[in-house]
């Protein structure tokens, strides 16, 4: 990916604006990630201690100042409002690949905003060079099976038992998109 490896664009659909992700998004983020509902199908389950988020998010910051990740916000274009956030992980620049992840809170669902944004980011992505991207869900995650396929994703395979989610073993599911 280029040029700027280390500073993810502020990008602008119809309806949002997804902006570089700050320490000070972490405020915003701990509703989602307390809400049980919204990590239903998260490798880890809800979190309700606002330090932990603190935490994660200055976590996703280092990783974005060794460009190793982008993370976007993403709020209203009209009103600011924040929606979520969305990100291209594990950003492997000799195999020109990466992998999407995406979170809305959930009054922002069923509004084609997950959609949106995601098409803005897999198109900076074909832009900078991407010319592979995976997505990995669990079992029965089908909003998130839905948006993918509509992005174009097509499924791979699945990884048994992958994740360890409240003492139980969980299936996921990949899927792939060749840019
Ligand atoms: C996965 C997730 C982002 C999907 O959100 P979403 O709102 O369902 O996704 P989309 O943006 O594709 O929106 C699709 C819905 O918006 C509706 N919609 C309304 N206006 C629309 C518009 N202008 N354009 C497109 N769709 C629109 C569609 O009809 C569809 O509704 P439906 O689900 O009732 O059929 C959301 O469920 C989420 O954050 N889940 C929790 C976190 C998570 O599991 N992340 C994924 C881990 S792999």
């Amino acid at each position: 990916m280029s040029p700027d490896p280390s500073h993810p664009p502020i990008l602008e659909t119809e309806r949002i604006r997804l902006a570089p992700l700050a320490n000070e998004d972490a405020r915003q983020i701990f509703p989602l990630m307390a809400d049980a509902e919204v990590m239903a199908f998260w490798d880890v389950g809800e979190i309700d201690d606002p330090d932990v988020i603190d935490g994660i998010v200055a976590g996703q910051v280092d990783e974005m100042a060794s460009g190793r990740a982008f993370y976007w916000s993403l709020r209203t274009l009209s009103d600011g409002r924040f929606l979520g956030t969305c990100d291209l992980s594990e950003i492997d620049r000799r195999h020109h690949r990466a992998e999407v992840g995406f979170m809305l809170g959930r009054e922002a669902w069923g509004q084609g905003y997950a959609q949106e944004a995601m098409q803005a980011v897999l198109s900076y992505a074909a832009s900078s060079g991407v010319r592979r991207l995976l997505a990995r869900t669990h079992l029965g995650n089908r909003r998130s099976e839905a948006l993918l396929e509509k992005l174009g994703f097509a499924e791979e395979g699945m990884l048994r038992g992958h994740v360890l989610r409240d003492g139980e073993r969980r299936d996921c599911r990949l899927y792939g998109l060749l840019l």
